[in-house]
Formats: structure tokens, sequence, C-alpha cells
């Protein structure tokens, strides 16, 4: 290792120690200060192996959390190309981070982003997942997100916007700010409120580039259509995700998969209603494709059973459990 020292212009003062040193010489210029408690006496004495060892174990937890948020990433139904686009990503944020770390050239971690798709197509379950991952990444200190629409952003005078837009960041520094119908900030053109939220936010994406990341969410083609009138605001998003409708397969086992984690279960009969119910609403619902209507439905269902069995006056752990046929309900979804 190389140690650069540098001296002050008059030679009087001790020479300026700039570059890392081994970890030994660093402890015998400056002792740990030795802080009374509880737990702390192991600490104090440890050696600096004692201290790389802790590092690594650190590490290891670090890289635990990320396997379990993978997984769990996994666990999502469908997704296919949004799940292989999340781990590319954590790839590069990696190796850029090993790169600094060896003090090579590393891309600029610029990770904005644009999330493409109709409602319910998990956009906000993923962009969580991505501030989750990111702070045991290192790359955001909390990773905890701030949803937020045009209505959290935008004022009604001059000045309340900025206003209003520069709050909702504060709240989420240190993890994502998430803007749902983000193209909506661009529909009343140059004079609306809207523009201003706009300005706000690019200056504060430049003011926080190390402790924010902005995720703009919206319908496909209005998104396209904002990004097209924003060419500024395009090029501080590198990073574009399509949320494609889920399909008739894929949404039955999104509901069959929140049935289990809520401890029910269909009988047979139940699920083939579910399908038939589900392929019904494919074809005569708008964003039919859809994961949102599907926990709707879900829930609903699960309160259709309630009066079902309260109408007896005890019921077995098999039926507390059991969802039938007639308990899925449909009603206004
Ligand atoms: N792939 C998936 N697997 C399991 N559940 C999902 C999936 N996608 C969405 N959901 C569930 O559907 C609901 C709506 O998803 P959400 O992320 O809010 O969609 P969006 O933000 O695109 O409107 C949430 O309850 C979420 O947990
Ligand atoms: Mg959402």
């Amino acid at each position: 290792m190389t140690i650069k020292i540098m001296f002050g212009p008059d030679n009087q003062f001790p020479p300026v120690i700039k570059t890392p040193l081994p970890p030994k010489t660093e402890q015998q210029l400056t002792p740990a200060p030795e802080k009374p408690g509880i737990g702390r006496a192991r600490k104090t004495n440890s050696s600096s192996m004692d201290k790389e060892r802790d590092k690594d174990k650190d590490r290891d937890k670090d890289r635990d959390r990320i396997a379990e948020i993978l997984a769990e990433l996994e666990s999502y139904i469908g997704l296919v190309i949004v799940k292989r686009l999340i781990r590319d990503l954590q790839a590069f944020v990696e190796i850029q981070k090993r790169r600094t770390q060896e003090k090579l050239i590393a891309e600029p971690l610029v990770l904005h982003m644009i999330f493409k798709g109709n409602p319910g197509t998990g956009k906000t379950t993923v962009a969580r997942l991505v501030g989750r991952l990111f702070k045991e990444m290192g790359v955001l200190q909390k990773g905890h997100i701030i949803e937020c629409e045009r209505a959290d952003l935008v004022g009604e005078y001059i000045g309340h916007t900025a206003q209003k837009t520069r709050d909702q960041i504060k709240k989420a520094l240190g993890g994502v700010l998430f803007i749902d119908e983000a193209y909506s900030l661009a529909r009343g053109g140059e004079k609306d409120f809207g523009k201003e939220a706009i300005d706000a936010l690019v200056k504060s994406m430049e003011d926080n580039k190390d402790n924010l990341v902005l995720i703009l969410a919206g319908y496909s083609q209005e998104m396209d259509w904002f990004l097209q009138t924003n060419p500024g605001l395009r090029s501080r998003f590198p990073i574009h995700i399509d949320f494609p409708d889920y399909t008739l397969n894929e949404l039955l086992a999104i509901g069959k998969l929140m049935f289990k984690t809520r401890q029910y279960e269909l009988t047979q009969e139940a699920e083939d209603a579910l399908r038939f119910h589900l392929h019904s609403l494919l074809s005569s619902h708008r964003y039919a494709g859809n994961a949102r209507l599907v926990r709707n439905l879900v829930e609903k269902t699960i309160r259709k059973q309630a009066v079902r069995l309260f109408q007896k006056p005890s019921s077995s752990r098999e039926e507390l459990i059991r969802i039938l046929p007639e308990d899925i309900n449909l009603e206004n979804l």
C-alpha cells in the first residue's frame, strides 16, 4: 500500500497523511476512545483482526438481507422482465461500488426510474422493494418510500407548488419518492403550476443526487408523451421498466397466493369458479390484467365466507380455512 505524505507550506507542522493506512498504524495514531458501559468490553479490547472479522460479518449480514429481498422479488407472480431488470441493476450497482473501493473509474449511479403500466400491475410493490434493496446495498440511507401524486405536489398560487414539492422531497430524502400518474404534471401546459413542480423536482434531483431515488409512474402511453414533452426530464431517468398486464393464469396464481398467505384454501370447485370469474373479468374490465382487482375480490370473498360461517354457532378449523364457490364475491370490483 502506498502512503501519500503531504507537508504543510512552511514545514513546521507534522505531515498530513492522506491515503488509507494499514489498520495497525491507524490504531497507533488514533487510539479508539475508551467508552465505559455494558457490552463495550469486548470492543475496546478487540484487535484489528477482530474488527476485520466484525466487518466481514456485517458484510455477510448485508448479503443475506439482499438475498432475502431478491427471494421476495422472485416470489412475485410473473413479472419476468421486471425481475431480470432489477437483478441486472443490483449487479451493476454492486460492481460500481466494488470499482469505487478499488479506486477505479465507476459509472455514476443515477438510479431514477420510470415505471410504465396500467393500475394494479405491481409498480408500487416493486418500488417498495427497490427502496429496501438500495438501502441494504448502501445506496440509500433509509430506503422508505413516499408515495404522492399531482395534488400532493401542485399548489394553488405562485410559490405554493415549489414549497409543496420541496416538502415531499424532504420527506423522501434517504429513500424513494414515487410519483403516481406523473404525466398529469405536464397536462396543463406551460402556464400550469404542474410545470413549477417539475422544475422543483429537477432541481432537487441535482441537489440530492446521492440520497434520493425518484420513480415516476403511470400509464405507458401517457408516460411516453410526458417524456417527449420534457426532453430534459428524459435524460435524467436512465432506467425504464414496463409492467405488462397479468395474464389469466397469472391473476389466478396471484389470487391463490393471496388466499394462501391469509391461511385460506380454495376447494377445487372454488378454484374453477375463480378462474371462470377472472376470465369474464378479463373480457369486461378496462384494466383487467390487474392484481388490485384480484386483491379486492379476495378480500370480499373472505368477508362473504365469514357471513356464511356466522350463520352457524360454531365452525371447525377446516371450515374456517375452506373457501367454497358460493363465497366468491365479484360485487363492485
Ligand atoms: N406479481 C405479483 N404477485 C403478487 N401480488 C401482486 C403482484 N403484483 C401486484 N400484486 C398485488 O396487487 C396489488 C396492487 O399492486 P400495486 O403494486 O399497488 O400496483 P400498481 O402500483 O401498479 O397500481 C398489491 O396488493 C400487490 O401486493
Ligand atoms: Mg400504485
